[in-house]
């Protein structure tokens, strides 16, 4: 089986000594009032750019911030990530133009700018070939480290690539696409994924590749709502996917079909709205779900039933949260879920976006014991769909990673 990273160099084969560096970073963080509420997609990069400053490149940092509409928006500036890079970092005002070119021939080998926001400029989402060959002139070399956005042709992650003979990968995503890729390509059994999050409809891609990898599928959260009504239990107020339901009961077929050990929940727990708190949160039977509450987490057999296929599993893959988990009230099974693969053996990888954040929520011991949280939200399901991505396809050279 070929290595998922086939072809791609990396960083450390690449001769960035004294070269200007263009490093394609995601620097997408949360902000709140112009402050990171979440900053591990920073601090994952920092290896790569620790590694280019300590050979001696003349790093430029770029990436995007949220989805500007109508050009440059200081609220979506990339101002406040740069304090973060742990050194002196200058931030042009503008990723292209002569702004750009000054601060980045002034670079002296080590030192680090941080270009503005790429989608300040229309033409980064239209993998514009002018664009490319603007940002292009920045650098001798290329090195892109910015998982969360391989999926977008975009020209930073795809156009701009191909322009330089010298391309590879960093280290974030060289581990991204290594652990990503041994779930789609050659996972240990018993393999087991478990899915959560609102809507069979956002997984059911990920969902077809995994009925074909998989001894187990967990299904949890909202979605497990619309597979336990398409079994014909009546879910209350809970949120169900009407539409959803023949597809639901396609999946749940072809899981059989296939010989697939489809895990739903056999309990919940229930409120009257996501409002409620501890005490008006009870524990029912999927059989027994009140007409005038809804199912808003995994109850305790569920919890149970889901840990012994972990214990038992050599690899697992985690996506989707199984309950409200911002919510104390109903957080219990998502935290129990993360234990668990925090206590097992198996390869644990964890898909990027709210199952990130549930899984430092549960912890930051738990945390740190999983095998890789993915630093990809849309990435890493359209990896794991077995989907080739524009951003990594394009650093594939021939070459021998
Ligand atoms: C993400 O947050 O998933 C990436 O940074 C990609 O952002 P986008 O969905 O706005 O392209």
């Amino acid at each position: 089986m070929a290595s998922p990273l086939q072809g791609i160099r990396s960083i450390r084969d690449l001769p960035i000594e004294q070269q200007r560096l263009f490093l394609r970073v995601d620097f997408n963080v949360p902000l709140e009032d112009g402050r990171i509420t979440d900053d591990s997609r920073i601090r994952e990069a920092l290896p790569t750019i620790k590694h280019a400053i300590e050979r001696g490149a003349r790093v430029v940092c770029a990436s995007h911030m949220g989805r500007p509409k109508k050009g440059p928006d200081p609220k979506l500036s990339l101002e406040p990530c740069a304090e973060l890079l742990g050194q002196e970092v200058t931030l042009p005002e503008d990723c292209v133009g002569d702004a750009a070119k000054k601060v980045v021939f002034d670079l002296r080998a080590g030192q680090v700018c941080l270009l503005e926001n790429l989608r300040f400029h229309p033409e980064e989402e239209k993998d514009d070939d002018g664009f490319c060959r603007q940002l292009a002139q920045l650098a001798d070399v290329y090195v892109d480290d910015a998982f969360g956005a391989v999926h977008r042709a975009h020209a930073s992650v795809h156009g701009l690539a191909k322009l330089f003979r010298d391309r590879g990968c960093g280290f974030l995503l060289e581990k991204e696409i290594q652990a990503l890729g041994t779930i789609i390509t050659s996972p240990e059994k018993p393999f087991v994924a478990i899915l959560g999050g609102a809507k069979v409809s956002d997984k059911i891609a990920v969902v077809d590749s995994l009925l074909e990898k998989v001894s187990a599928l967990v299904v949890g959260g909202a979605m497990a709502n619309t597979f336990l009504a398409a079994r014909g239990k009546n879910m209350g107020k809970s949120l169900v996917e009407a539409d959803k339901l023949a597809l639901a009961r396609t999946i749940l077929e072809k899981a059989e079909a296939k010989g697939v050990d489809l895990v739903l929940p056999v309990d919940v727990v229930v409120a009257a709205s996501t409002q409620a708190g501890e005490g008006d949160a009870q524990t029912v039977s999927v059989d027994g779900v009140p007409a005038d509450k809804m199912a808003l987490d995994i109850g305790p057999r569920t919890v149970a039933e889901i840990a012994k296929r972990i214990g038992e599993a050599k690899t697992v893959f985690w996506n989707g949260p199984m309950g409200l988990f911002e919510r104390p009230a109903f957080a219990r099974g998502t935290f129990a879920v993360a234990r668990a693969m925090a206590d097992s053996r198996a390869f644990t990888v964890v898909g990027g976006g709210d199952s990130a954040a549930a899984v430092h929520a549960a912890g930051e011991d738990i945390a740190k014991k999983m095998k890789h949280i993915s630093t990809g939200g849309g990435a890493s399901l359209e990896l794991v769909e077995g989907k080739k991505l524009p951003g990594i396809e394009v650093l594939r050279t021939g070459e021998t990673a």
